[in-house]
């Protein structure tokens, strides 16, 4: 069985951004892939966190992966914290990563773009610990959104960079984005991501949301003048981004298709088919997390998680470090 493996930042809440690029993709995925999804508690931090705003959204965030429907009889779900050695190797392949390819991280230059005062060096590093999260557990594929790309891309890189110094140490993964729904854009503004570091709260639907606030969001959506519900992104970024949700959330239903359904019908009947979409998938997400959130699962779920992860982590982390010359026994 081939191995895959992704995670996510615990900061503030998930949202369908998160869901349809990432999460959804990784409980389809369950059936067919060894499965590793851990969460990633030392990422977040890169940026600063309030601690009771942090555990909050760890909490909810593993639930929301089970809520979501990741199972952990299949499933391998951890918390990174809970495997050290993943941080040594990001220590190691720090290490190795020349600072000019960490200065061409977008996500890096995106905030310094923007002038933003007291950027960590943990945020600046970022992307080789993401490096090490990855190879530590030799995965096929990696599955995330179009934003992390770059990332697993630099992965790749180090990965053989590696192996050319030290002999096969690391599998060299591939990311695996998937057509439909791997950029959902703000509804308040479609030409940026949707994020949770967005200022305008409008734009972001939360997994959590109440659902008349998620119907509100959706029903106020920017979109065009155009008056015709059809996907091109240049010229109707807004429609072709709620065009882009409806597919995603009825099983990747042809854009040609929805287009078909909608035409000649305004654009209000249009985004009222959406929020329905995204709220029947809220209401069951809701009603799964409500179950869960204070259940012990939680606890049983990330303790087996952590030690399976542990075994392979270990191992691994220990031949990169004979290799490297660094153990003496
Ligand atoms: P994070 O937490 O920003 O996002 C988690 C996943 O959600 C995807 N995503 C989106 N997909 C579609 N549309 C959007 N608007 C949207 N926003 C976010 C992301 O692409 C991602 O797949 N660095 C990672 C976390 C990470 C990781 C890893 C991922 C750390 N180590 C190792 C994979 C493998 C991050 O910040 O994701």
């Amino acid at each position: 069985m081939k191995r895959m493996l992704s995670g996510i930042k615990p900061t503030g809440q998930l949202h369908l951004g998160n869901y349809i690029g990432a999460l959804k993709n990784f409980v389809n995925y369950q059936d067919e892939y060894e499965m590793f999804a851990f969460i990633a508690n030392l990422h977040c931090i890169t940026t600063a966190q309030d601690p009771n705003e942090l555990q909050k959204n760890l909490k909810d965030c593993v639930a929301l992966y089970l809520a979501c429907g990741l199972d952990p009889n299949k499933a391998t779900i951890f918390l990174q914290t809970d495997i050290k050695a993943q941080a040594q190797l990001g220590y190691i392949i720090c290490c190795h990563t020349y600072m000019g390819e960490l200065n061409r991280m977008t996500q890096f230059k995106d905030k310094m773009a923007k002038n933003e005062t007291n950027l960590s060096g943990g945020l600046y590093t970022y992307p080789a610990l993401m490096a090490a999260d990855i190879l530590i557990y030799d995965p096929d594929y990696v599955p995330v959104g179009d934003d992390q790309k770059q990332h697993v891309e630099l992965t790749r890189d180090l990965a053989e960079r590696f192996n050319n110094k030290y002999g096969e140490l690391f599998k060299v993964p591939e990311p695996l984005i998937s057509k439909v729904g791997a950029r959902i854009m703000s509804l308040s503004d479609p030409s940026k991501k949707m994020s949770k570091s967005d200022d305008n709260d409008k734009g972001c639907v939360y997994l959590l949301d109440d659902l008349n606030v998620a119907k509100k969001k959706v029903m106020s959506a920017v979109t065009d003048s155009l008056a015709n519900v059809k996907y091109d992104p240049i010229n109707q970024p807004g429609i072709s981004n709620l065009i882009q949700i409806y597919s995603s959330l009825s099983n990747n239903m042809p854009y040609a298709e929805i287009e078909k359904m909608f035409e000649g019908k305004g654009y209000g009947d249009f985004k009222k088919a959406v929020s329905e979409k995204v709220c029947e998938t809220l209401s069951d997400i809701q009603e799964k997390y409500n179950n869960i959130i204070n259940s012990d699962i939680l606890e049983k779920t990330l303790n087996d998680g952590a030690t399976k992860a542990n075994l392979i982590a270990e191992e691994k982390l220990k031949k990169v470090q004979k290799a490297l010359g660094m153990e003496i026994l």
